[in-house]
């Protein structure tokens, strides 16, 4: 009998992650390998945040907290919702994990039975699927289409509903395209969801700060209230206070699903970090004015990746509204053989005959769910970059 779970086997390791491990090797063996595989920013956390942590640390604010979060956390997380999102929350509404990921875990693992399917629009972030897959449910693709700015349709989303459909995962600005939503292409979507009560919404916002010319992020439960008693709204510091480290995500939604959730955690981990969760209060509390200074880094590059993507030959990058990721297609691409004598017949071997001979490591789109694509993480270097972008247009030029 094999020692490991049959349900591990259906489940597939990160491969953002091995993608990075994979060009930190590289670099290590003194191979020049630019990496623009990771999800996270290049920013440092801020000074602010950095202090209230280490006040938390000399304080002896070291020790276990609630399972699911301290009350002054769950305080500032309320207040941020009332903030940036008019959504009144209540802090027994609320649930604090190590990271959004947990947050997402605890809430499938809370909720799914065998046979339960959810709904998830494709390209996705690549842990969706596998996530459901680990709960015991049963993830369901919805792809995207290039000429849609890989965004869903109204009529998809419909087309894909069944009586076994628990829950509907969305998530914009989107991990791998930067796409998103504007209120009216919510709307037509909340308006397919208020007609099927028994689907509910898991809405991950992670990347609501980075959103970028003027573009109005919006999240379910705000754009449409009759959806609040059963939707899931989650967020966290990671990504826009540059925190990934620090592992903090929360979620607020119903008393009993978040109470569910609290049980999951109080069998696996406990609470998050006690110092994380000062950090985070100071995260949400304190100065928000760096966000847009951060962005209009992240403008910078993605116009700059945007422009020079367009110009290799055989490749199509449509210009995302936020996050910190670009999709170019690369349909051109494709049937074509590399200088260093690799057929490229699908995304997989476009990114691994550009990292082997040109020195860039992308995430291959196979990996997201749609191809043919890769996605690059801009959250580096201006520099970096631009010899990124010449070096994936000379790999380009090259095919034959
Ligand atoms: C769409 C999306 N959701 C959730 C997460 C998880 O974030 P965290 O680092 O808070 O676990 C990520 C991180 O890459 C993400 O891209």
């Amino acid at each position: 009998m094999p020692f490991l779970s049959e349900t591990l086997s259906r489940v597939k390791p990160s491969p953002t992650i091995a993608v990075t491990n994979k060009a930190r090797e590289l670099k290590a063996a003194g191979k020049d390998v630019i990496g623009l595989g990771a999800g996270e920013p290049d920013f440092d956390t801020p000074e602010n945040i950095k202090a209230a942590g280490i006040r938390a640390i000399e304080d002896g604010k070291t020790k276990y907290t609630a399972v699911d979060g301290l009350p002054e956390l769950k305080e500032a997380i309320c207040a941020k919702f009332k903030r940036d999102n008019n959504l009144d929350y209540t802090p027994a509404q609320v649930s604090v994990s190590g990271g959004g990921k947990q947050v997402l875990y605890n809430a499938l693992v809370a909720t799914l039975n065998e046979g339960d399917e959810v709904i998830i629009p494709a390209p996705y972030w690549v842990s969706y699927p596998d996530m459901v897959l680990l709960a015991g449910g049963t993830p369901v693709a919805i792809e995207g289409t290039l000429e849609n700015a890989f965004k869903i349709t109204a009529d998809q989303l419909e087309a894909a509903i069944t009586p076994k459909t628990k829950w509907f995962i969305f998530n914009s600005p989107s991990n791998p395209t930067g796409a998103g939503y504007s209120k009216a292409e919510l709307k037509a979507l909340t308006d397919v969801l208020m007609k099927h009560p028994h689907v509910w919404v898991m809405s991950d916002d992670m990347y609501e700060h980075l959103a970028f010319d003027g573009f109005e992020f919006c999240t379910p439960a705000e754009i449409e209230p009759g959806l609040y008693e059963r939707t899931l709204t989650v967020n966290g510091v990671s990504k826009a206070y540059a925190m990934t480290g620090w592992r903090i995500g929360y979620a607020a939604g119903p008393v009993a699903l978040i109470n569910a959730m609290c049980k999951v955690q109080s069998q696996s981990t406990s609470n998050p970090c006690s110092i994380s969760q000062y950090a985070a209060i100071e995260a949400l509390n304190g100065p928000q004015d760096f966000i847009a200074e951060n962005n209009k880094a992240f403008v910078r590059r993605r116009n700059m990746v945007v422009e020079m993507l367009n110009v290799a030959e055989g490749i199509t990058c449509p210009t995302p509204e936020g996050a910190f990721y670009v999709y170019p297609d690369i349909s051109g691409c494709l049937g074509k053989t590399s200088a260093g004598g690799t057929k490229i017949d699908n995304d997989e071997d476009f990114a691994s005959a550009l990292l082997e001979e040109n020195g860039v490591a992308v995430v291959f789109g196979a990996a997201f769910g749609l191809s043919p694509n890769f996605r690059v993480s801009y959250a580096t270097s201006d520099e970096a970059l631009k010899e990124a972008c010449t070096r994936i247009q000379a790999f380009c030029k090259g095919l034959k």
